[in-house]
């Protein structure tokens, strides 16, 4: 019954608030053709996080986890034309996928995909002297969330905003004996959240179309 609710209202407000986007649909369609996982983050979701960007004024958006580039489709829509988003996959089959549905969204001179494991390619943007983001999103292999939170507040300034997803995993992350080895990762990253003195945070528990999860959102002081 529960379940069946969210899933009805997230739909509804989906329905209300999301027009018919062409773009994000062909994108789904692509990734289900390639059988890519269905991981991305919901459309109402992923409005969430386009909204968060552009009222953050985000220039520039790190992304960790790209899939098949549907959550980076909505942060890239709330950039400025000169503005820019960095991706980051270990998939080189995910990263070509998300290339092409990014270009068919007409999005790709602002998007930048660096195939390789995430925390390779943080090494090197931080050597380049790339950032400081305005806006972070944290969403690849849970095991080394405490790792990109500490990347990510590397690569920020005071006032970027670090958002994480599948920060509650269907409950699991209150379980201190959990044997699971993400939501071990999602606990060790709420422990440096709770720790670092850099970054002011909360989180939100989330209901709809993807189960029961959530985010949890950081702002660097
Ligand atoms: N943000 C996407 C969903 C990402 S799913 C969306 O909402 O549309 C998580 C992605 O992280 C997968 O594509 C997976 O291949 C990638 N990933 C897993 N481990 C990684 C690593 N070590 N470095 C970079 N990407 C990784
Ligand atoms: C998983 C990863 C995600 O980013 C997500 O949104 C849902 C599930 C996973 O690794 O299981
Ligand atoms: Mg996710």
């Amino acid at each position: 019954m529960a379940e069946e609710i969210w899933t009805a209202v997230d739909r509804y407000i989906g329905e209300k608030l999301l027009p018919p986007d062409p773009a994000l649909e062909e994108a789904l369609r692509a990734n289900v053709a390639a059988e890519l996982p269905a991981i991305d983050v919901s459309p109402t979701h992923g409005k969430l996080l386009h909204l968060l960007a552009k009222i953050q004024g985000a220039r520039k958006i790190l992304e960790i986890g790209t899939l098949g580039g549907y959550s980076t489709i909505w942060l890239a829509r709330a950039l400025p034309p000169d503005g820019k988003i960095v991706s980051l996959e270990v998939q080189p089959k995910h990263a070509r996928i998300a290339a092409a549905n990014i270009a068919q969204a007409g999005l790709s001179s602002l998007v930048e995909i660096r195939t390789g494991p995430a925390l390779h390619s943080l090494e090197k943007l931080a050597a380049e002297g790339a950032g400081p983001f305005d806006f972070v999103f944290i969403d690849a292999d849970k095991e080394n969330n405490a790792a990109y939170l500490e990347w990510g507040l590397r690569l920020s300034r005071p006032g970027t905003i670090v958002i994480c997803d599948n920060v509650v995993r269907n409950g699991t992350v209150v379980d201190a004996n959990t044997a699971d080895a993400k939501t071990q990762g999602v606990q060790r990253f709420f422990d440096k959240l709770a720790s670092d003195a850099r970054i002011d945070a909360t989180a939100v528990q989330t209901v709809g179309l993807k189960g029961y999860d959530g985010f949890a959102i950081g702002l660097v002081r």
